[in-house]
């Protein structure tokens, strides 16, 4: 004989359930789930591997890309083609909302920054230290001569599941370089030429 609940106990749980149930009832809370799917808020979205963003041009601007995003080991890689950038350098980051309706950009909030930190460079974020740098804060895409740059970091502090995950925000591309820690609270990168969400992507099969 391996089952050990104690009678008593299992009898006491039972009998206190329709006492929670009377208590709650009428609060909203039940109306909530009227759908009849389980919703377990503390754990936010599950089970993504890939995601995506497409940039469309904010007005007055003709950049086109895609930044993926791929769970790994070693935390969630970031790969970005993006072209029709003037060459050097511009700021891009994960941006809170994924509200794409104003036309320059700015519906999309500000960098996400799920620790309440000053902004950064990537370097002093990506190891989980906290120490500053959003963990939004991708630093910079790196123009050639004909307005093309490849991206390829992988981010410990980036999430595509849970409560920090950043599927449903946005990403912004910035006229200007990203300068870092020394200009707060953005890194002074200037104007908002590119934006798009952040979406679940298919597993390449
Ligand atoms: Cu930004
Ligand atoms: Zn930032």
């Amino acid at each position: 004989m391996t089952r050990s609940i104690p009678t008593a106990a299992l009898c006491a749980t039972l009998c206190f359930l329709p006492a929670c149930g009377n208590q709650s009832a009428g609060t909203g809370q039940h109306a909530a789930h009227a759908d009849g799917h389980h919703h377990d808020h503390a754990e936010g979205i599950q089970g993504v591997t890939h995601a995506i963003c497409v940039l469309s041009a904010t007005e007055g601007n003709a950049v086109a890309g895609w930044i993926r995003f791929e769970q790994t080991d070693a935390g969630v890689r970031v790969t970005a083609e993006v072209d029709g950038l003037t060459p050097g350098k511009h700021g891009f980051h994960v941006h809170m909302f994924g509200d794409l309706s104003a036309a320059d950009g700015t519906a999309t909030g500000g960098h996400f920054d799920p620790h309440g930190v000053d902004h950064g460079l990537p370097g002093m974020h990506d190891d989980h230290a906290h120490v500053g740098g959003h963990a939004g804060d991708l630093g910079n895409l790196d123009a050639d001569d004909t307005g093309h740059a490849s991206y390829d970091v992988t981010y410990a502090d980036l999430h595509l599941n849970g409560p920090e995950s950043i599927v449903g925000r946005s990403i912004i591309v910035h006229r200007d370089e990203d300068l870092g820690a020394d200009h707060q609270p953005t890194g002074n990168a200037g104007p908002r030429i590119a934006q798009g969400v952040i979406g679940i992507d298919a597993a390449p099969e």
